[in-house]
């Protein structure tokens, strides 16, 4: 089974943000998918929807997202209205009432959507009500694979700047998730930067941003005169099977694109 996954698309309805146009790296974003990877089963978005919170800001986001050929999983981070984003784009049945927090049983497994935003904070978290509905979610899932999408990193990854920012009660999730034994994956937004590894034994990759990307950790960035990596987009592509999991880094267009 063949997954799409963007991140981090920080759309605005008009204007630039950090040097890009959001639209136009969506749209680019968009036609490589709908060109070649129509097929996939899913298309999931792990995150910072859009950068302003806004009505206008989502409807425009909705409607750019109505071209997409496949079928869509959006997501909450830092930057995103749960409110909005329920009113304007598709939500799978039974997703959380109060979070953007849902499952997806699939052919070959359960993916699982986390909602780790935390309001009025860059950083992230799980509280009480969203770990508790994730155990419920492990436990019935039983010896078959769970592939988890979420926003924050449970874990620093040397980026300062990011790391201070990642989900509050990281261990907390990432014990629970070994625990079970059937967490076969985490994908990770909010970085936007390409990052593998393993963390307490399962396996973790994070993603650039559509929009832009962040600039290497060290020196620590002065925020005055923050400047963007000048490094082109990715997006990826997943292939869940019985042998296991493929991720494909993809390059959708130029640096160039939307500058
Ligand atoms: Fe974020």
């Amino acid at each position: 089974m063949k997954l799409i996954w963007l991140s981090d698309l920080h759309f605005v309805a008009d204007g630039i943000e950090l040097g890009h146009d959001p639209r136009a790296r969506l749209k680019a974003a968009i036609a490589f998918i709908n060109q070649h990877h129509a097929d996939s089963a899913y298309c999931v978005l792990s995150g910072d929807l859009v950068n302003r919170e806004t009505v206008e800001d989502y409807s425009a986001l909705a409607e750019h997202l109505g071209e997409l050929r496949v079928p869509m999983l959006p997501m909450v981070g830092n930057h995103d209205d749960r409110q909005i984003l329920r009113s304007v784009l598709p939500l799978p049945d039974g997703c959380m009432d109060e979070f953007i927090q849902y499952a997806v049983p699939t052919s070959e497994g359960l993916i699982l959507c986390l909602d780790t935003h935390k309001i009025g904070t860059p950083a992230g978290e799980l509280c009480a009500e969203r770990l508790a509905w994730l155990e419920q979610q492990l436990n019935a899932a039983g010896a078959g694979p769970v592939y988890v999408f979420m926003h924050h990193p449970p874990m620093p990854l040397g980026l300062p700047m990011q790391d201070m920012d990642r989900l509050d009660d990281g261990e907390v999730f990432l014990d629970l998730a070994a625990s079970h034994g059937n967490v076969k994956y985490l994908f990770i937004g909010h970085v936007h930067r390409p990052i593998t590894g393993t963390a307490k034994g399962i396996p973790f990759a994070t993603m650039r941003s559509v929009l832009y990307q962040a600039p290497a950790p060290v020196p620590a960035w002065d925020w005055d005169n923050f400047a963007p990596a000048e490094e082109a987009p990715n997006l990826g592509i997943i292939t869940l099977s019985a042998l296991g999991v493929n991720l494909e880094y993809i390059q959708f267009c130029p640096y160039a694109e939307g500058t």
